[in-house]
């Protein structure tokens, strides 16, 4: 099997996960210049936005990069192709959705997939589509989640014993720990969302970052589940009520209080009374807001120094 940082033709195996409209070219670009693998999030936005923020990260870095085309989130997804191609973007990520027949069309044109799924069955759908790589994402990690509800730990070795593609681990790692327990587990790198949030370049509100440095381990909750849209946020007084009165929104209604307008308030304008804020339960360990940089590199040395520590435990 080929090396993961090998087909992405990156330093450290740690990869950022798209993020709705709110993340944007400069955190990308400082995450794709500090080694690892920067995304741009489409999220609801525009092929006009989509386009502007390319060329602004292109100016911003010359290392590969990544853009998370949400299949069933965007209502732009042929455009967004176009866009992929015409801007020879370096890797794909394909989530919310059936990749298969997007799938072909990048790899004629060169692009590099990843494919985010929540279970041994869609991943090993996706390898047969085509995928160069799956992210496998347990139910740890922030925002939209699978209703299926499987944790990082059971779904990585599930999916890295059914597929013969490299596997990301995503949700729940935010430290050199996490890293190595995921390659413990059989994948070849880790995706992060809620730890970048907490880094000097993220472009989201203080109080946004200040309510994840606060958080415990109990302080993400689950909205949704009984619209059949499971999405992990901080706790707030917009996502409490929403948890409370749920049920009797319409599905439109529920769509309409859960978009990505309230994402923005939440996450860009710090407003909790009004927007949600998307968070992983992994909160509990971020104490700190480092830079990209200081944050791979950190998490790198730790990585090493705990399996050194493992190997003398095991030595004994
Ligand atoms: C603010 C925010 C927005 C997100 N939006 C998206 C998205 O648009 N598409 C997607 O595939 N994943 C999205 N995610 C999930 C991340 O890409 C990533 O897989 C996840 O956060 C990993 O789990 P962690 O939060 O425990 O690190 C989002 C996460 C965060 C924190």
């Amino acid at each position: 099997m080929k090396k993961l940082i090998e087909i992405l033709h990156i330093e450290y195996p740690i990869i950022q996960g798209g993020m709705g409209n709110i993340s944007n070219a400069k955190l990308a670009a400082a995450i794709s210049n500090a080694g690892g693998l920067g995304t741009i999030g489409v999220g609801t936005l525009t092929p006009d936005e989509v386009e502007h923020m390319i060329q602004e990260l292109r100016k911003l870095t010359k290392k590969p990069f990544a853009v998370n085309l949400p299949i069933n989130v965007n209502s732009y997804m042929k455009e967004m192709i176009s866009l992929m191609i015409k801007f020879n973007v370096p890797v794909v990520s394909l989530s919310a959705g059936n990749p298969a027949p997007i799938i072909p069309i990048l790899h004629e044109n060169n692009i590099k997939v990843m494919v985010v799924t929540a279970s041994v069955h869609h991943a090993i759908k996706a390898e047969k589509a085509g995928a160069n790589i799956i992210v496998a994402e347990g139910f740890e990690a922030a925002g939209i989640n699978s209703p299926y509800e499987t944790t990082t730990m059971t779904l990585i070795p599930q999916i890295v014993d059914a597929v013969t593609i490299p596997v990301i681990a995503a949700g729940g790692i935010a430290d050199g720990r996490g890293l190595l327990a995921a390659f413990s587990l059989g994948a070849q790198g880790v995706q992060m969302g809620t730890r970048f949030v907490a880094t000097k370049e993220a472009p989201f509100s203080s109080d946004y970052k200040n309510k994840i440095l606060n958080a415990n381990d109990h302080n993400t909750i689950i909205i949704g589940r009984s619209k059949g849209q499971t999405r992990r946020v901080l706790e707030g007084d917009y996502t409490l009520s929403l948890l409370k009165n749920e049920e009797v929104y319409t599905t439109e209604q529920y769509a309409e209080a859960t978009n990505e307008n309230h994402h923005i308030i939440g996450a860009i304008d710090g407003n909790e009374k009004k927007g949600f804020m998307n968070s992983g339960q992994i909160a509990g360990l971020i104490h700190d807001i480092p830079t990209v940089k200081e944050l791979l590199e950190g998490m790198m040395a730790e990585c090493r120094k705990t399996l050194k520590n493992i190997g003398n435990l095991l030595n004994r």
